[in-house]
């Protein structure tokens, strides 16, 4: 049936071409998936974010959340690091509203680009057989710029929701006074995200399916420890990457400082959630359920990387066109700027996964096949703050 898809897919009309594609796409996540739990738990989610598109049919989107909040009446200091967190946190916190806000921004200037122009450039169009005028580029940055931090903003907003849970189902009471200040961190990013692309980019694209899938996941999974691994060290170590790249590669200022704030945030989440995860996963949990949360970690990584591709972009500019969804994917895929913030991402992730346990000897050949062997010995975040995060990329920037 597969194959026999694939064979005629080419000698249908392009709509039904682009539908095709799509239904097989999101097959391949199923097939891939060798572990019957993660399979199970995230079949619902792939159905309601890749088959119905929940994230785009209404404004609105509600998940069933099934955990257990969690009290504690004795207000024990039970976690010294996470403390230290925490009042790192009181001391870090900033004013979205005393951003350089006046600073004007045009998305349309080469000059000054939001986002790194080879993104998806000329060059790489003509190869894959999509016309891109030379005036088009511009737009397309624009585009591209747009859509990413939309993509940042949506992400936001699942942090804003699954920090909420977190702190209530969090077994470490130093964990839930740090998870409260984590909740005005996302508060504040959704606010100058929001902003930003309201005010300086105007234009917001709807959240990506894959995106959705991840969130629609970990909101509904009833433990808490699956709701850490998938929002404080997948989509939260993956967005401190997606940070950082548009931190070094932006010549806007106004994003540039906004991006050094959040980064310093950010790195503190992701260090929460190690803390967090590193004990439970080694004491608490049998070897049956440290394999899953070993595929889990793998299975995201995979879809984050792989099915990133600003398929948004492609509605908008060729939905009803000729050019099909196949050939925007190679664009995507062929891009230098897009696969250097592919693997940025991954430099941030890989890391985590490594100090939480889960790149375990079982595991490594299945990330080395996928070509993420590089990033094995990078620093994970305890090891780093999120200054010495900027420092370091503003170290690679002079390079
Ligand atoms: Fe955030
Ligand atoms: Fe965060």
């Amino acid at each position: 049936m597969y194959e026999q898809l694939e064979r005629i897919r080419h000698i249908l009309p392009t709509r039904v071409q682009n539908r095709v594609d799509e239904v097989l796409e999101a097959a391949e996540i199923f097939v891939a998936m060798k572990n019957p739990n993660v399979l199970r738990t995230m079949a619902p989610s792939a159905v309601r974010g890749l088959l119905l598109k929940s994230g785009k049919l209404n404004d609105t989107s509600d998940m069933q959340a099934n955990h257990t909040a969690h009290f504690n009446w004795t207000y024990p200091h039970d976690h010294p690091e996470m403390h230290e967190l925490y009042e790192r946190a009181k001391l870090g916190q900033w004013n979205g509203s005393s951003l350089p806000w006046h600073t004007s921004v045009d998305p349309f200037d080469p000059n000054v680009p939001v986002a790194p122009l080879d993104m998806v450039d000329l060059a790489a169009a003509k190869k894959v057989g999509i016309t891109l005028k030379e005036s088009e580029q511009t737009k397309m940055m624009h585009s591209i710029s747009s859509w990413m931090l939309s993509q940042f903003l949506h992400g936001e907003q699942g942090a804003l929701l699954a920090a909420s849970q977190v702190t209530e189902s969090v077994q470490f009471f130093d964990g839930k006074l740090y998870g409260a200040t984590q909740v005005v961190d996302e508060g504040r990013h959704v606010e100058v995200f929001h902003r930003y692309l309201s005010e300086k980019l105007g234009k917001m694209y709807p959240i990506n399916d894959n995106l959705f899938v991840i969130i629609d996941a970990l909101m509904t999974d009833s433990r808490w420890d699956m709701k850490f691994l998938g929002m404080q060290i997948m989509v939260e170590g993956l967005a401190l990457g997606a940070f950082g790249f548009l931190y070094q590669n932006t010549r806007e200022p106004l994003l540039k400082e906004l991006l050094k704030y959040v980064i310093q945030d950010e790195a503190r989440h992701v260090h929460y959630g190690v803390l967090a995860l590193k004990e439970h996963f080694s004491e608490h949990i049998s070897t049956k359920e440290h394999e899953e949360r070993e595929d889990w970690a793998y299975e995201v990584a995979l879809l984050m990387r792989n099915r990133f591709m600003a398929y948004e972009v492609y509605d908008d500019w060729y939905g009803g066109t000729s050019v099909t969804r196949e050939q925007w994917r190679q664009l995507v895929t062929t891009s230098p700027g897009m696969q250097r913030f592919r693997n940025i991402m991954l430099t941030r992730l890989v890391p985590n996964i490594r100090e939480i346990g889960l790149l375990t000897p079982r595991m490594r050949p299945h990330y080395e096949a996928a070509g993420m062997g590089q990033y094995f010995n990078g620093l994970a975040a305890p090891e780093l703050t999120g200054e010495q995060m900027i420092a370091d990329l503003d170290r690679a920037r002079a390079a």
